[in-house]
């Protein structure tokens, strides 16, 4: 029998005492290509970090290989799972190619400086995605897109079981948000990493995800296939608006906001 690679049991997560996140079941089984998704400040952030061990989990509500999170050392499971961050504000004076060594870290002794090694799968995790232009520019002087990239090529380097991307193609053009997510299958398919990320493209979303897991207000309304889950009566509910879908006939679900009625615009004029 396999075990799965992490679950949530029954967590409840606030930031202060407002509960964020309530009585979420979530099991994340090896190999697996989860989508998040749900209207802003839903909890899609919130959840991400709590399962890739950034913000602390409550006692008994994370399991990783079927212990609680809190007992796995940092070192162990940032050599598991990587993060990438939704805002690419970071104040991050370093060169892009030192961001994505830094991928290296967790996998590095005490007082070990990167091996060739290191720098070979640095080197790869650039060319992979594309970041190699401007490998020796520094983070904070690319733009939004080239910053996801870079992020992206710090986890590949990080070489991990899992990824929790927290909207790594929000700020990418249709080219690049394909070949991210393109970058992100065939991991997922050839090295079997298990990918969870958050997005707002319910299209795409269906396309590329073989599960998708939608929050509203911190509870998991709807998990599992992208056609079960991509219905207009909770989509219309979630996110307020009216919807109407049709079959991509070259995959997923396109996802069709229809417009309002108009009559409020009397109020910019
Ligand atoms: N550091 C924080 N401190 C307090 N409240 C927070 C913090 N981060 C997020 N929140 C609140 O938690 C809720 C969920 O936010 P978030 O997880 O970022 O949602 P999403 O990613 O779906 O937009 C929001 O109401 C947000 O304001
Ligand atoms: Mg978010």
């Amino acid at each position: 029998m396999t075990s799965s690679l992490l679950t949530a049991k029954n967590l409840t997560f606030g930031y202060d005492d407002v509960p964020i996140l309530k009585n979420i079941f979530l099991k994340i089984e090896a190999g697996e290509f989860i989508g998040l998704i749900g209207p802003n400040g839903s909890g899609k952030s919130t959840l991400l970090k709590l399962l890739a061990g950034i913000l602390d989990a409550p006692a008994h509500s994370i399991y990783f290989k079927q212990n609680d999170i809190r007992q796995v050392p940092r070192k162990r499971l940032a050599q598991s799972i990587a993060w990438t961050p939704q805002e690419q504000n970071l104040a991050f004076s370093f060169k892009n190619s030192e961001v994505v060594l830094m991928g290296r870290h967790p996998h590095l002794s005490l007082f070990t400086m990167e091996s060739e090694k290191d720098f070979a799968i640095a080197q790869k995790a650039m060319e992979t995605t594309h970041t190699l232009p401007f490998a020796d520019r520094y983070f904070n002087e690319i733009s939004g897109g080239e910053k996801q990239r870079v992020l992206i090529a710090s986890a590949v380097a990080q070489e991990p079981e899992m990824m929790a991307l927290d909207e790594p193609t929000s700020a990418l053009d249709i080219k690049y948000q394909m070949q991210i997510l393109e970058i992100l299958k065939h991991l997922n398919e050839d090295k079997n990493t298990t990918i969870i990320l958050a997005m707002h493209d319910l299209h795409l979303a269906s396309k590329f995800c073989k599960r998708l897991v939608l929050l509203d207000n911190g509870k998991i309304v709807r998990d599992g296939p992208p056609d079960k889950v991509l219905e207009p009566g909770i989509l219309e509910e979630v996110y307020n608006i009216d919807i109407k879908l049709y079959r991509d006939p070259n995959g997923g679900v396109l996802v069709s906001p229809l417009l309002s009625d108009l009559s409020s615009t009397a109020e910019f004029e």
